[in-house]
């Protein structure tokens, strides 16, 4: 269900972005804008404030650990159920992440690509099917919770 105008879309905007940075940015947003989620990273040591995150190692190697997720998802975009079913299972079962919280960074990664690129390369277009990506990730993600 990708047309090849928006598979090229996607795989240009992951040829754009800066592997070691855009997962940490996108991750230290979350915990500033949504402070509830810092829950689940309490081994992450301090972050107790907006700078604290956003200088946190662990909250930028985890969001490099987190982008490399969605970078299998880039790469197999007509199978994102079948290689997320572990992953699925993990945030449902192990970790116990509410799944609305997946939605929630899917946002602030809509934000930080959008701040990091501008409009003109993050179009409307461009931005609705980045949005479709994230719907494909977030229902994939969430399909083994029961
Ligand atoms: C771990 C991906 C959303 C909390 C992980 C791992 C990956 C990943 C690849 C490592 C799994 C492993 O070690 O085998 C993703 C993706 C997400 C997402 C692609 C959505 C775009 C979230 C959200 C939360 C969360 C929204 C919580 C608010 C965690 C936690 C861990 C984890 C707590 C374990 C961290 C650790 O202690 O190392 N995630 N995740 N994830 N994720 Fe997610």
């Amino acid at each position: 269900h990708w047309t090849d105008a928006e598979r090229h879309i996607i795989a240009d905007l992951w040829g754009k972005i800066n592997h070691d940075e855009i997962g940490g940015q996108a991750l230290a947003r979350l915990l500033i804008v949504y402070p509830w989620t810092q829950r689940y990273f309490s081994s992450f040591g301090n972050l107790s404030n907006a700078a604290a995150i956003i200088g946190n190692p662990k909250v930028a190697a985890h969001g490099k650990v987190v982008l490399g997720g969605l970078t299998k998802a880039v790469q197999n975009l007509d199978n994102v159920k079948g290689i997320y079913t572990q992953l699925s299972t993990l945030h449902s079962e192990k970790l116990h992440v509410d799944p609305s919280n997946f939605t929630l960074l899917g946002d602030t990664f809509t934000v930080t690509l959008a701040a990091k690129f501008g409009p003109s390369v993050f179009t409307p277009e461009v931005h609705e099917t980045w949005q479709k990506f994230l719907n494909v990730v977030v229902a994939a993600l969430g399909k083994q919770y029961h």
